[in-house]
């Protein structure tokens, strides 16, 4: 691509391949130390997928094609084409005077976000170049363009900081675990609608307590959950095309995947105190107002939701915490046994949460839904 072509900013890439083209050009400026956390691949960090993209491409949307061509012609409209750019209500950022503990944590949750934002581009992007049909093509070139230009945007804000995200690099080094669709599927719809739960009850938060707004990222939060509620749509009719898929065993796989993505969001949210201290937001709080929002989202095609409000619940969850600080520590100080135990304790705290009864409803017979939170 020549790079005299390329648009200024990654918020006006129409494409995800201009998007990252800007992005490679200002990688000479990204740092070492930001790119090795990205690298990284623990059961906590966001990792790149692959799966079979023929099935993907094998879908037909038929059943579902007066909901889908809503969607994807609001997403050719393009409201938020431009948005991803710092303006002039973009204020300054005193990295310098930053307590550390919160510049530390706060740099944590960009390059881990910016590591997720990407990791949904290199998948949307490399289904959009290996497929044929076109209902499936348009749909991920759509929500690649959309993600490139969200981890854009966070390395605009991390390169502040005189560090980003080198995320050339990462496309090529970073390790991909494969998935089966049906997996990506459940994993993706939940990883967008969570997204969009997440970045809404802070934006919301912030709105009514502007003094805790201590950067102006999070003002360019409303449109971003707007992108991300609209790819959670997108799968949302890619499973509705096939009942199998949220019916017989897959309620359990379902069930799977609630209880892994809601624990995960939940131990990785507790690793960042100060963060949450200086955004005036308890984690405990903020974790059960994203699971309520996802799991009220989530019924419009999963059949069934996680009873958050069971006793088991939240004693579960800070048991999993627990035992993954213990983890964290053994591992550092390389105690075999220490290590084991909390290997152990970890497991147990997850079976004791996914082992809680379910929630049951009827599912509705259209999936779509409108951002209302
Ligand atoms: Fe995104
Ligand atoms: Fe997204």
């Amino acid at each position: 691509m020549n790079v005299q072509n390329l648009p200024k900013h990654s918020a006006d890439a129409t494409t995800a391949e201009e998007g990252l083209a800007l992005q490679e050009e200002l990688a000479k400026f990204d740092s070492d130390a930001a790119t090795a956390l990205a690298m990284q691949n623990t059961l906590l960090t966001p990792r790149f997928y692959t799966t079979d993209f023929d099935e993907l491409d094998a879908i037909d949307v038929s059943s579902v094609r007066e909901d889908w061509d809503l969607l994807i012609d609001q997403m050719v409209s393009d409201p938020n084409k431009g948005h991803f750019k710092k303006n002039e209500d973009w204020d300054h950022v005193d990295w310098d005077g930053m307590d550390p503990h919160l510049k530390k944590e706060f740099i944590d949750f960009l390059v881990s976000s910016c590591t997720a934002e990407f990791s949904g581009c290199v998948l949307y992007k490399e289904m959009k170049r290996r497929g044929n049909n076109k209902d499936i093509t348009q749909l991920f070139q759509l929500m690649a363009r959309d993600e490139a230009r969200h981890a854009g945007f966070i390395n605009d804000a991390l390169r502040e900081a005189g560090i980003a995200v080198n995320l050339g690099f990462l496309t090529q080094k970073k390790k991909y675990t494969y998935f089966r669709p049906k997996f990506i599927y459940y994993a993706t719809y939940l990883s967008e609608k969570i997204g969009y739960a997440r970045y809404i009850t802070i934006f919301r938060h912030l709105q009514e307590n502007p003094e805790h707004r201590f950067h102006p990222i999070f003002k360019w939060f409303e449109e971003w959950c707007n992108d991300e509620f609209s790819h959670g749509e997108a799968f949302a009719l890619l499973m509705k095309t096939d009942p199998k898929l949220t019916s017989g065993i897959n309620v359990y796989w379902i069930k799977f995947f609630l209880t892994a993505v809601y624990a995960t969001m939940y131990v990785r949210d507790h690793q960042r105190p100060a963060f949450h201290e200086a955004l005036g937001v308890d984690p405990d709080w903020y974790a059960h107002e994203v699971y309520t929002k996802t799991s009220k989202l989530s019924e419009q095609i999963f059949p069934i939701t996680l009873d958050i409000d069971h006793p088991r619940w939240q004693r579960g969850l800070e048991a999993l915490y627990r035992a993954n600080v213990d983890l964290a520590e053994a591992t550092e100080k390389k105690q075999t046994l220490r290590k084991l135990g909390a290997q152990l304790r970890a497991g147990m705290a997850f079976v004791s949460l996914i082992t809680i009864p379910a929630k049951k409803h009827q599912v509705p017979a259209s999936t779509r839904l409108e951002p209302a939170y």
